[in-house]
C-alpha cells in the first residue's frame, strides 16, 4: 500500500489556494492528490525489467520499468489509457488489467478488498487484477497484460 505524503510544496500550495479563494468556499478546498500516481524509479543499470501492455486498439507498447513499480504507475507514466479514479487505494475499479495467463500465478493472491472491487470490474476474467495491486518483480520480467475495452468508474447514483 501506499504511504500518503505531504511535502513543503504541498502545503504551500494548500495555504496558496485558501489565500486567493478564501471567498470562494468551493475553489478553496485542498486541491491535493490522493497520490502522486503515474511517477517511476528509473531502473538501475542491468536490472530494468520488461513489461508489455496490449491496448484496448490491440497495439502492444513494451516498456523498461524498475523492480516495485505498480501496474497503475507503469500505465499512467506512459500515458497509456489507465484511469485510476482512486489513486491506488483499491477503492475503484478503473485500473482494472488482464494479465497473461503465464504470468498469473507469479503474482500474490490478491486479498479481500482487491476482490471486492474486481467483482465491481466490467468484463472480468480469470486473470483479471487492478493495476494498482500488482508490483513488478523480478519473476514477472517480460509479463504482458491487457488494458480491458472498458472500465467502470462508480458514481454515486449506482447506489440509489
Ligand atoms: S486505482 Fe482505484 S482500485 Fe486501482
Amino acid at each position: 500500500m501506499f504511504k500518503p505524503v505531504f511535502t513543503k510544496r504541498m502545503a504551500l500550495n494548500y495555504l496558496g489556494s485558501a489565500i486567493k479563494y478564501r471567498h470562494n468556499p468551493v475553489l478553496r478546498l485542498p486541491r491535493i492528490p490522493v497520490r502522486f500516481h503515474g511517477h517511476l524509479k528509473k531502473p538501475n543499470p542491468g536490472e530494468e525489467l520488461h513489461i508489455t501492455f496490449i491496448t484496448k486498439d490491440g497495439t502492444q507498447k513494451t516498456f523498461e520499468v524498475a523492480e516495485g513499480d505498480s501496474l497503475l504507475d507503469i500505465a499512467q507514466g506512459n500515458h497509456l489509457d489507465m484511469e485510476g479514479a482512486c489513486g491506488g487505494s483499491c477503492a475503484c475499479s478503473t485500473c482494472h488489467v488482464i494479465i497473461d495467463p503465464e504470468f498469473y500465478d507469479e503474482i500474490p493472491e490478491p486479498d479481500d478488498d482487491e476482490n471486492d472491487m474486481l467483482d465491481l470490474a466490467f468484463g472480468l476474467t480469470e486473470t483479471s487484477r487492478l493495476g494498482c495491486q500488482v508490483f513488478m518483480k523480478k519473476n514477472l520480467d517480460g509479463i504482458r497484460v491487457a488494458l480491458p475495452a472498458m472500465t467502470r468508474n462508480l458514481q454515486s447514483s449506482d447506489f440509489d
